[in-house]
């Protein structure tokens, strides 16, 4: 049982901090709401103290007795701080230190660990200003996590989603000591020793594991300024590494070249090159799971050139040497993760050619892909887990719910 000191800002996703103390309140916490004035545009006092059964805070001036300093004592009976949603004026006057309303004021006074879950609009989440006021308060030791990918109620589609309630509780379950793997990267804002919170009872489902995942296309020279590349994105096998540190996991994420942010609690190694990345995945092991997603090149330029090739002297003449298998030679490796699970893109006879791949590269699963249509760079997916017991077709949806289904398939099968 933990108490949740939870602070509800402005924006339309607001509402689901009423969803956030419904299950904290099933899960055995308790929650004391803050409402800021932006906040009680979206949700009344009255629906989040009814689902809290707890009075709802809005103003500096409202705590009976400031003698009391009011601000310090709804700080100090709690084990953690929770803003959610956090919008970017929140985020921004966080950073700043600006105290000049009940919210911002408990979050300058606290020291315990604070969690932040944003919610805006893609480009105000992209903003420099705003990602340069995430990172200040991550290296203070707040942990913020990263908004969900998706349609927006604005109409865009991007990060900026207010990540799940149950993922959100997930994460608050690791930074409190004594429950599941709290990460070390994110820090926990300070909590003071002796001042142990109760335990948590959210559960995190693949806490204490390893989790590999490659994600990306590989890049391969042709010579000092041009490569050979593919359309892959990297978006699948991020939101699967996201997915993977929501649940608790330990995930080492091998990027080939991509544009995505690297997500919260995440260890992202940067490669070029598909042996590059074969010799990263070598280095990772040992892992509970590995999941390779990444468009790897499978031949490289055997003659690529050290310097750039002059136009004048014709086209080159590029020979090609096989890459190696990544995922062959993580089956057959003494250090094999205990389950194996390779993505098959494929263009023509999806279920037929994911299967064969399945049983001639010895992985366990084999996550199939028709990439006729735009899924390489786009935002959906539509795909066929493909196991030893048969083929389960999962319905058209985005990146980041087939990352959620397919994490929570591998935490029942591995833990
Ligand atoms: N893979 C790998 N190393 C390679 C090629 C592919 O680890 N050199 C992995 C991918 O990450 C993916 C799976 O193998 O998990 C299938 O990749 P795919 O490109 O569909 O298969 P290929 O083996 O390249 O077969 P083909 O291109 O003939 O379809």
């Amino acid at each position: 049982m933990a108490r949740i000191l939870l602070i509800v800002g402005g924006g339309i996703a607001a509402y689901k901090a009423a969803e956030l103390i419904r299950l904290a309140r099933k899960a055995g916490h308790s929650v004391t709401p803050v409402l800021t004035a932006g906040g009680a545009h979206f949700v009344t006092p009255m629906s989040l103290a009814a689902l809290a059964e707890s009075p709802v805070y809005t103003s500096l001036w409202d705590l009976k007795d400031e003698a009391e300093m009011g601000h310090i004592q709804l700080s100090r009976a709690a084990d953690l701080l929770l803003v959610c949603p956090a919008t970017a004026d929140l985020i921004a006057r966080m950073g700043a230190g600006i105290a000049d309303d009940l919210a911002t004021t408990i979050l300058l006074a606290t020291d315990k660990p604070v969690v932040v879950a944003p919610a805006m609009n893609v480009r105000m989440w992209l903003h420099p200003a705003t990602q340069a006021n995430v990172a200040t308060l991550r290296a203070r030791g707040v942990t913020v996590l990263d908004p969900d990918e998706g349609d927006m109620a604005c109409g865009e589609y991007g990060p900026g989603r207010l990540p799940e309630p149950a993922d959100i509780l997930a994460r608050i379950a690791q930074l409190l000591p004594g429950t599941g793997s709290g990460s070390a990267a994110e820090g926990g804002g300070g909590a003071v020793p002796g001042d142990k919170p109760a335990a948590i009872a959210v559960t995190s489902p693949l806490a204490g594991t390893h989790i590999l995942v490659t994600a990306g296309p590989t890049h391969e020279p042709i010579d000092a300024v041009r490569v050979i590349a593919n359309r892959s994105s990297g978006r699948q096998g991020f939101a699967i590494a996201a997915a993977a540190a929501r649940a608790g996991a330990r995930v080492t994420l091998i990027a080939g070249p991509v544009a995505v942010p690297t997500p919260g609690g995440v260890a992202r190694i940067d490669v070029e090159t598909a042996q590059q990345m074969a010799e990263a995945v070598a280095d990772a092991l040992p892992a509970d799971a590995a999941i390779l997603v990444a468009a790897v090149a499978d031949w490289r330029v055997a003659n690529a050139a050290r310097s750039k090739l002059k136009k004048d002297v014709g086209p080159p003449n590029l020979e090609f040497a096989p890459n190696p298998d990544i995922l062959r030679t993580l089956a057959q490796s003494p250090d094999r993760p205990r389950l194996l699970v390779g993505f098959a893109a494929e263009t023509d006879d999806v279920i037929a050619n994911a299967a064969a791949k399945r049983t001639a590269k010895g992985a366990d699963w084999i996550v199939a892909n028709d990439v006729s249509g735009d899924v390489m760079g786009g935002a959906r997916n539509r795909v066929h887990l493909v196991t030893a017991a048969g083929v389960e077709d999962w319905p058209d949806q985005s990146k980041d719910d087939v990352a959620r289904r397919l994490v929570a398939r591998i935490a029942e099968e591995i833990q």
